[in-house]
Formats: C-alpha cells, structure tokens, sequence
C-alpha cells in the first residue's frame, strides 16, 4: 500500500510504501542535500510536523523530539510511517532543504 505525502510549504508530492519512512520517500523527490542522517531518530536531521493524516511512529529520541512536540503531530521523518495521505511541514535542518531562499 503506498500513500500521497504533500509537504505543504511547497505543494510537492511524493509516494510512500506503509513500510517505508517518509524520509527515504522525500528522498524521491531528488532534492540535493535531503539529509540522510542516522536514519534511526538519533540525530534530529529530518523533523517534520505531519498535519494531518494517520501514521506510525517508532521509538524517537527525546533529545530531538520532546513528549509535547510529538503529541502536537511534530515527528521524525526518519521513524514515521504513513497509514493514510499525509499532509507535513519540514523544520530545522530539512527546512532549509527543502525551502531554500532564492
Ligand atoms: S535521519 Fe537521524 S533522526 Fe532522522
């Protein structure tokens, strides 16, 4: 099963398998300088705040992503899975990347 994920800051699509994380789906997209990180929600790279639709999400690390944060939709692309269409918002470090100022 495979999901249409919107990163809203920009209207860009891509898809995403179930078993996938959306962070390896981002990297379809063929951005220069997507992070590729520690892909294990260790080193907070690829923070997004999903804002609407239903995902899984694995083990974060509370350095990166606080209890609060992750109850207000913010997540580690890295550790999240999609289970419907998903609408996101890039932060930090992927903003930059995904956003850059002309
Ligand atoms: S790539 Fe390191 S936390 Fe996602």
């Amino acid at each position: 099963m495979s999901y249409k994920v919107t990163i809203a800051d920009t209207g860009e699509e891509f898809h995403c398998r179930e078993l996938q994380h959306l962070l390896a789906g981002m990297q379809q997209l063929g951005k220069k300088g997507i992070p590729v990180g520690c892909r294990s929600g260790g080193c907070g790279v690829c923070k997004v705040r999903i804002t609407s639709g239903e995902y899984q999400v694995k083990k974060m690390s509370r350095d990166h992503v606080s209890e609060q944060e992750e109850e207000n939709g913010i997540a580690l692309a890295c550790r999240v899975s999609p289970r419907s269409d998903i609408q996101l918002q890039v932060l930090g470090h992927l903003k930059k990347i995904v956003t850059p100022k002309k």
